[in-house]
């Protein structure tokens, strides 16, 4: 049943005991779904259901708790499900700028934003991170930024968060094991690489074990 598939052989710690009955349980008792979150977890047909767990959402709300944050970026808004999670961890006057590629993503998101009831705080902008990146310069520095969109883009966003976060701030990365193919020598193989490396050299930093890697890193 449970396979050892750590590192360190030395060692028992990174043993996994993710049955899914425990997963359900622990989602179940400590990120359990209001109306808003439950309808931004269902994904329509037509639109990949690749959001974040609601363990890892939950967390990503925790950290912005933790680092007060007032103004956050997220890269991949998908239909909006962790940034429900992120705009709750705001204060009243803060703000979640959230970029989405496909028009279409957007506008599911923009719906279940109005009806978690965080649309007031939350900007949904359609483009590529690339493109629309720059366009939120001068509303920094930001607290975090999440990025969670393409994967060969990483680099890219990594340094735009790295040059926009305020001394404190969190860099925060979804997928970082990137399915496992991380070590490849692909283009996004690399770009993923260069990431790590970037948030580890430029942050506190860790790739926090959730099932597909989250980078988290304390901007110093
Ligand atoms: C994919 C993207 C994601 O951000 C994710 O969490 C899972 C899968 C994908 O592109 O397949
Ligand atoms: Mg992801």
């Amino acid at each position: 049943m449970h396979r050892r598939r750590m590192a360190d052989k030395a060692s028992r710690a990174g043993e996994r005991y993710t049955a899914p009955e425990i997963l359900d349980y622990v989602n179940r008792v400590h990120v359990p779904h209001d109306a808003g979150l439950a309808r931004a977890f269902a994904v329509p047909d037509g639109i990949p259901a690749i959001q974040v767990g609601p363990s890892d959402g939950k967390l990503l709300q925790l950290l912005l708790r933790l680092a007060n944050a007032r103004k956050v970026v997220e890269v991949g808004t998908l239909i909006g499900y962790s940034a429900i999670l992120m705009a709750r961890a705001l204060p009243a006057n803060g703000r979640l700028w959230t970029i989405e590629f496909e028009p279409r993503h957007a506008e599911v998101a923009r719906a279940n934003l109005a009806a978690a009831g965080v649309a007031d705080r939350v900007s949904v902008i359609v483009g590529a991170g690339r493109d629309v990146l720059p366009t939120l310069d001068h509303e920094g520095p930001f607290d975090a930024v999440f990025i969670d969109a393409d994967k060969v883009n990483y680099d890219f966003y990594g340094q735009w968060a790295i040059d926009h976060l305020r001394q404190g701030g969190l860099v925060l990365g979804d997928n970082a094991y990137l399915f496992g193919e991380l070590m490849e020598n692909t283009d996004r193989g690399r770009a993923m690489r260069a990431f790590h490396e970037l948030v580890a050299t430029r942050c506190e930093s860790v790739c926090a074990p959730t099932p597909d890697g989250l980078v988290v890193g304390i901007k110093r």
